[in-house]
């Protein structure tokens, strides 16, 4: 009998400890590690976003590529301003570049034209580029005086949302790029717009 009631307060005891241990410290916290036999897949090397890291498989040891042209940050408002949309606050385009037009901005415009604008309207700006030879119908001569009258808003506001069969060219001409191809859209017309009497003597003399 004596030994019975040992056996059953031992038992009991162990009954007790495992209902202890397995039900009674669900939900707590501990700032321990869990003891791990087998880890499986819980610790990888892996990439956190925009840190550098030896895992890397780009060369400049970055985890991803630079955000894309045009990424407006998580909680950061979109910049709602004439330069950025090519509209006035009461909705109205814009009639003047809002940067100031230098040899560097036309220059730029020149090399993105050509690149984007030119398989379709032509270097000068005819309308006549090589895609027309191919189906591309319509397309705008730019030196239409509709377009020489279109505030410059306007085709800011072409390039970035497209029109009819153009498609907008947002995600390629960042807001600065956008700009500097509409001031050298402007120097094309000006160049039939011109006056003999605007050409310097030193190259009118040069001409034919
Ligand atoms: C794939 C061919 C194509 C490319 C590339 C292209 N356009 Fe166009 N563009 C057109 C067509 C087609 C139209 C006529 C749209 C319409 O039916 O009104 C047009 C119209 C226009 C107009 C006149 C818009 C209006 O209000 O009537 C402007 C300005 C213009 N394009 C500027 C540009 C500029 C600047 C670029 C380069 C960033 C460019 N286009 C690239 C095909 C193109």
């Amino acid at each position: 009998m004596k030994k019975f009631i040992l056996y059953f307060l031992s038992l009991w005891a162990v009954a007790v400890l495992a209902v202890l241990s397995i039900a009674g410290f669900r939900g707590s916290m501990t700032t321990r590690r869990p003891f791990e036999i087998f880890s499986d897949m819980d610790h990888m090397p892996k990439l956190r976003p925009q840190t550098t890291t030896k895992f890397s498989q780009f060369a400049d040891g970055q985890s991803s590529r630079p955000s894309v042209l045009g990424t407006v940050a998580r909680g950061s408002a979109y910049e709602d301003t004439p330069y950025a949309t090519g509209k006035k606050a009461d909705g109205a385009f814009v009639e003047a570049l809002p940067v100031k037009v230098t040899s560097e901005l036309l220059k730029r415009g020149q090399d993105r034209f050509t690149i984007y604008c030119q398989p379709c309207h032509s270097a000068v700006g005819d309308g006549k580029g090589i895609t027309t030879k191919f189906g591309m119908a319509n397309v705008a001569n730019l030196h239409d005086e509709r377009i020489i009258k279109l505030p410059d808003g306007d085709i800011f506001n072409t390039i970035s949302q497209g029109k009819n069969l153009m498609g907008s060219y947002a995600d390629k001409l960042e807001v600065s790029d956008r700009w500097a191809v509409i001031s050298y859209v402007r120097s094309l017309q000006l160049s039939r717009l011109g006056k003999k009497d605007e050409i310097p003597d030193a190259v009118r003399a040069t001409l034919k």
